[in-house]
């Protein structure tokens, strides 16, 4: 459930690869970001002092209203912080969703958020991709949402090639990584984990924005022995524990609802430290996001507070809409609804509203991104729909566009069937302010 319910999360934000920021000065356009300069600048600040170790004990918090970027701009902090850094995110009212203690879901987030790198030598496939195929199915608890449930992968090396199929878990991995024919990669055979390694020499070019590394397509069987590197998070080394241990591929099976005690997270750091004091682990703290923080509780609070003070803690990020509002569970006023003792302890960044420049290459970047083309018109239309009502909602409105589109069998969208999906679909203070207006209609 939880890769599954990462990989809807950041889908709105693939577009996001860094804050864009050189010599400290950040370009008006650069690695998916645009402008939101300030906000940007101090988080790069903020990258430099986390590898810096200076972030130890200290938050971050976001503060601005919505579709300003907040959680964009958490993302690109965990992208500036490497490839395999953890990103994590939690609104505050998930702490209340489930039938685990809220500590637990806090403690459970926090150790996803930090990963643990383990090189090990180990049986693996190795080759270029040669065609890739993925087929997408409904989530098997959710029919409606759509997940990948099989892929089929052809592999080869300049003597070998085969092909395989497999399930859900792997062709995630290749999604999230972006992998396309062209790429070499490599699998572990046993637990599944994908590793793309690089581009092949040998792969058609093609104009690219991303920067790659280009290498030459291995020889010789497909099946190989290799030091594989890969990153686990102290959360899954956890769940592997609880189940009593065994094969990594316990970890492909099985929900989240086995119990983890504090005895069994105290075996797995120890475990951990050992690994790094033999050199074969390191350990990769993530970035912990959590949203709508006006929504976590005083026992929440004093919980992250403690969690902030801790050996092993990942970088957290809050992010509020709020102003001053009552911190929950007491009957205490705050700003953001967070108490003092963890505001003495934030970074404050202030995300803007955009100007139209900066929405128009937003936009653009997000049709690049979910493959739509818009006529000029339509693209003018959509930001002007963005101006007026939210960046969030004109974004939204690319899937109903590229429906309607389709079903009248058009390939480029123009300006009809913009206004259309923004007819079909209302933007949220459009909908509260109608049934406001209607209420008394329902209302006895
Ligand atoms: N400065 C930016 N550059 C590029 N994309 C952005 C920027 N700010 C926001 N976005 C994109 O716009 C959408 C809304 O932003 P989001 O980060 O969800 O806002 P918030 O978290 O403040 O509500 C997302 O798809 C996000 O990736
Ligand atoms: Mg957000």
């Amino acid at each position: 459930m939880s890769m599954e319910r990462r990989f809807e999360r950041i889908g709105a934000h693939t577009h996001i690869k860094g804050l864009g920021v050189r010599n400290g000065k950040a370009e008006f356009k650069a690695d998916g970001m645009v402008g939101q300069i300030k906000a940007r600048e101090a988080a790069y600040v903020v990258v430099q002092m986390i590898k810096k170790g200076k972030m130890a004990g200290r938050a971050i918090l976001l503060a601005g209203p919505p579709g300003t970027g907040k959680t964009a701009i958490a993302l690109a902090i965990s992208r500036e912080l490497g490839k395999e850094v953890p990103f994590i995110t939690l609104s505050g009212s998930e702490i209340y969703s489930t039938d685990l203690k809220k500590t637990e879901v806090l403690m459970r987030a926090i150790r996803r958020a930090i990963g643990v790198k383990i090189k090990d030598l180990r049986e693996v496939i190795e080759g270029e991709v040669k065609k890739l195929n993925i087929e997408m199915a409904p989530h098997p608890y959710n029919p409606y949402q759509q997940i990948p449930s099989k892929i089929k992968i052809t592999l080869a090396t300049k003597d070998e090639e085969k092909t395989f199929t497999a399930g859900t878990e792997i062709a995630l991995s290749f999604l999230q990584q972006g992998i396309r024919e062209g790429d070499i990669i490599m699998i572990d055979k046993e637990t599944g984990k994908v590793v793309k390694l690089g581009r092949s020499k040998d792969a058609p070019k093609e104009y690219d924005i991303e920067e790659e590394t280009y290498i030459d397509k291995p020889s010789g069987s497909l099946i190989k022995e290799r030091e594989f590197v890969y990153v686990l998070t102290l959360h899954d080394l956890d769940l592997r524990r609880a189940r009593g241990g065994g094969s990594l591929m316990s970890l492909f099976f099985g929900g989240e609802r086995e119990e983890i005690t504090n005895e069994i997270r105290k075996e797995v750091d120890d475990m951990v430290k050992e690994w790094i004091e033999e050199g074969r682990a390191e350990i990769i703290p993530g970035v912990l996001f959590i949203d709508e923080v006006h929504m976590l509780d005083v026992e929440a609070f004093a919980f992250l507070n403690r969690a902030l003070e801790s050996e092993m803690a990942p970088i957290i990020v809050f992010a509020s809409n709020r102003g001053i509002t009552k911190i929950r569970g007491t009957d205490i006023e705050a700003p953001h609804g967070i108490p003092l003792d963890l505001l003495d302890r934030l970074l404050i960044i202030i995300t803007e509203p955009y100007k139209e420049e900066e929405i128009r290459e937003i936009i653009r970047i997000r049709l690049r991104e979910e493959k739509v083309e818009l006529s000029e018109e339509a693209f003018n239309k959509l930001v002007e729909i963005a101006m007026k009502n939210s960046l969030r909602y004109a974004i939204m409105l690319l899937g109903p566009i590229k429906e309607i589109a389709t079903m009248k069998g058009i390939d480029k969208p123009g300006i009809e069937e913009v206004e259309e999906a923004a007819n079909l679909f209302s933007d949220y203070k459009t909908s509260a302010e109608t049934v406001k207006k209607l209420e008394h209609l329902f209302l006895p």
